[in-house]
């Protein structure tokens, strides 16, 4: 049942795609969408993998089997997902609408296993959710898991959380219930307990060329002169050495083994994890360490052109099997380098680690110089692609911002850096943070904070305006624009777990002080107004909700503001026919934005958290902590 090819393919298209419909046991119609696709990709597709794998001998006989693999896994795709394919490439835009709202948690720890993040769902609805990041869940074994980003089976479920029925059962719920599921891609490493990494050190040739392999130091000691450390409290380095006396690369821990991505086989296998892990409902994928996929002697071995060209290749891949799939990309580095990423051909969502890490930056300062730099300069992004806007992660929380951007508003970064460390660590005089140093480097200097967003804004030792502080964070990730993201149990003010350091497990990863279990308490005082952590749940459910029904915060359009007072945040998200003013006090004083400041816009504004209209003319004082959604009307 040959299909013709469209005449404007190269020539050597023809080959592979006899070989597709030849070996094609789906049925026609399935054959004809493949082909459309086909056409689309194939030319990008080709120019990709050429780039990274050009000079090899069998770069054809390579392709021929990676398209030969996506063609298999389009077959198996479901009507469901072919259904969800087609109404995506109607509606591109989707994921840029102001309705979305992100979560994230981990299986065991917020709902036990699969079945009882089913039965979340409810709970889901009632705080707005439309997409749920599920912390790393496939197969990795205890204690060498780093909370499951030590892969040793990507089509296996941890058997603790259930299996893959109930993974695909759970996407198809969610997906009924207007929820994207959303799970990690760890690609650059796997588990040292990975069939692959198995035969790797058995001497399996195939498979040595799966991980960077190096019979001594000589090397190692070369890559490690331009490499940074990431783990060192785990080791120094890169490298990790072998029983067997050789060198293996490893950039996180020592039990999680880097891919050999110059190897075409390595892109060929991971390229059919993706398609089999989209082929179960996710919906998108977090590229998980992205920046370190592709190494080179005398570099950084950090976001190197070939690390682009291989993320978009598997974007091309999914556009050909698995068009619906959407990456997000997870590079927690320079602000240059994040930017790079953020394509709707590579990455269309991307964290926005700069903004993160400036909130916080701004509460410990009471001063908005940088975040409002960031706001003008390093906000926009491609039309297609979206920020996905959060307070806290899982992880650590780094100080990522440039030292360039930093010295431009007089601020020396190293020195800020050390304050901030200090300062959320409780090492500061006065600091109203509980934080935990997470990898400190004596040799560099170095440190990142690990801590829950309720922590961190001083509710741990009941400081005055915690609370303030944590819907104020909330507030910047939910109205600058793209996907605000919640880490499940801040928003009833969850507080850090000390009890990682009796569990020999976590004990040396001060990450685990942010990743309590579910606060069950807490949860079921969230309706009770006397808590704090129904305090905390009212205040954040409303500004979910307005920001719902504010046109204005969809998409990401943002326009900077400057306020003309150093703690005062400002910016204008502009919608078709009216624009929505945010201005946001850092301080724990009271401050005022000036009539004279304000002189641009009409007189009446609609102040849209209190509901009631509000006079530019007299300025706006606002109290400690407090932030404001005015709909304003430009010109007087
Ligand atoms: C990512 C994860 C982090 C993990 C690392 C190694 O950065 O967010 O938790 O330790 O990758 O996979
Ligand atoms: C480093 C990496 C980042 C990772 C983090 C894990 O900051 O750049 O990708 O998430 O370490 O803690």
């Amino acid at each position: 049942m040959p299909v013709p090819l469209t005449d404007n393919l190269p020539a050597d298209a023809l080959s592979h795609w006899k070989k597709i419909t030849r070996e094609w046991d789906g049925d026609r119609r399935a054959l004809v969408q493949f082909q459309q696709r086909f056409d689309l990709v194939y030319p990008t597709l080709r120019r990709l993998f050429s780039e990274i794998y050009g000079d090899r001998p069998d770069v054809a006989e390579q392709l021929d089997e990676l398209l030969a693999l996506a063609a298999r896994s389009y077959t198996e795709r479901s009507a469901d997902l072919i259904a969800l394919d087609r109404q995506r490439e109607e509606n591109p835009h989707w994921f840029e609408s102001g309705e979305m709202l992100g979560g994230v948690c981990y299986v065991d720890r917020y709902a036990k296993n699969l079945d009882g993040v089913r039965q979340k769902i409810p709970y889901f609805r009632e705080l707005g959710l439309t997409y749920l990041h599920l912390m790393p869940l496939f197969l990795a074994p205890e204690p060498h898991s780093d909370g499951g980003y030590a892969v040793s089976s990507y089509r296996e479920v941890n058997p603790i959380l259930g299996d893959m029925a109930t993974l695909r059962q759970l996407a198809t719920e969610l997906r009924a219930a207007g929820i994207s599921l959303v799970v990690d891609f760890v690609f650059n490493h796997t588990s040292n307990e990975h069939e692959w990494a198995r035969r790797a050190i058995a001497g399996d040739r195939e498979y040595e060329d799966y991980y960077r392999i190096f019979p001594d130091r000589q090397l190692p000691d070369v890559y490690e002169k331009t490499v940074r450390e990431i783990f060192p409290d785990d080791h120094p380095g890169s490298f990790v050495q072998l029983p067997d006396g050789r060198w293996i690369w490893a950039t996180f821990y020592h039990f999680q083994w880097d891919l050999n991505y110059a190897n075409p086989a390595v892109f060929r296998a991971m390229a059919g994890e993706m398609l089999f892990l989209a082929n179960q409902g996710i919906e998108i994928l977090r590229m998980d360490a992205a920046a370190f996929i592709w190494k080179q002697l005398g570099t950084r071995c950090e976001s190197l052109p070939q690390a682009h060209t291989i993320i978009r290749a598997f974007n091309a891949v999914c556009r050909l099997a698995a068009p619906s799939l959407l990456f997000k990309s997870e590079a927690i580095v320079h602000p240059d380098e994040v930017m790079q990423y953020i394509d709707p051909a590579e990455c269309q969502l991307s964290y926005n680690p700069l903004q993160m890490a400036l909130i916080w930056e701004s509460l410990a300062t009471r001063q908005v110089s940088l975040l409002t730099q960031a706001l003008d300069r390093r906000h926009t992004i491609p039309e297609g692609t979206t920020w996905v806007n959060y307070v806290r992660s899982h992880d650590d929380i780094g100080w990522t911002f440039s030292d360039e951007d930093a010295a431009a508003v007089g601020i020396n970064g190293y020195d800020h850096r050390r304050f901030l460390n200090a300062f959320y660590v409780n090492r500061f005089d006065g600091s109203f943070a509980r934080g935990v140093p997470f990898q400190e480097n004596p040799r560099t200097g170095d440190a990142r904070v690990a801590g829950t967003t309720a922590s961190l804004c001083g509710l741990e030792q009941d400081a005055p305006f915690a609370i303030h502080r944590i819907l104020l964070t909330h507030s910047i990730a939910l109205s600058t624009g793209g996907i605000p993201l919640i880490y499940l149990g801040d928003e009833v003010g969850q507080l850090n777990d000390y009890g990682y350091i009796d569990d020999p497990k976590h004990a040396k990863d001060s990450r685990w002080v942010n990743r309590p279990p579910l606060p069950a308490q807490r949860y079921a005082d969230r309706h009770d107004l006397s808590t704090s952590a129904g305090m905390t749940y009212a205040g954040l459910h409303r500004l979910i909700e307005l920001r719902r029904a504010t046109p204005e915060f969809a998409g990401g359009r943002l326009i900077g503001f400057h306020t003309n007072n150093q703690h005062i945040l400002g910016y204008q998200r502009p919608g078709e026919s009216s624009v929505v003013l945010v201005l946001a006090n850092f301080d724990e004083a009271d401050h005022l934005v000036s009539a004279e400041t304000l002189a641009g816009f009409a007189p009446d504004a609609l102040d849209l958290i209190s509901g009631k209209p509000r006079q530019l003319d007299a300025g706006v004082r606002l109290g400690p902590y407090e932030f404001t959604w005015l709909r304003v009307t430009p010109g007087r």
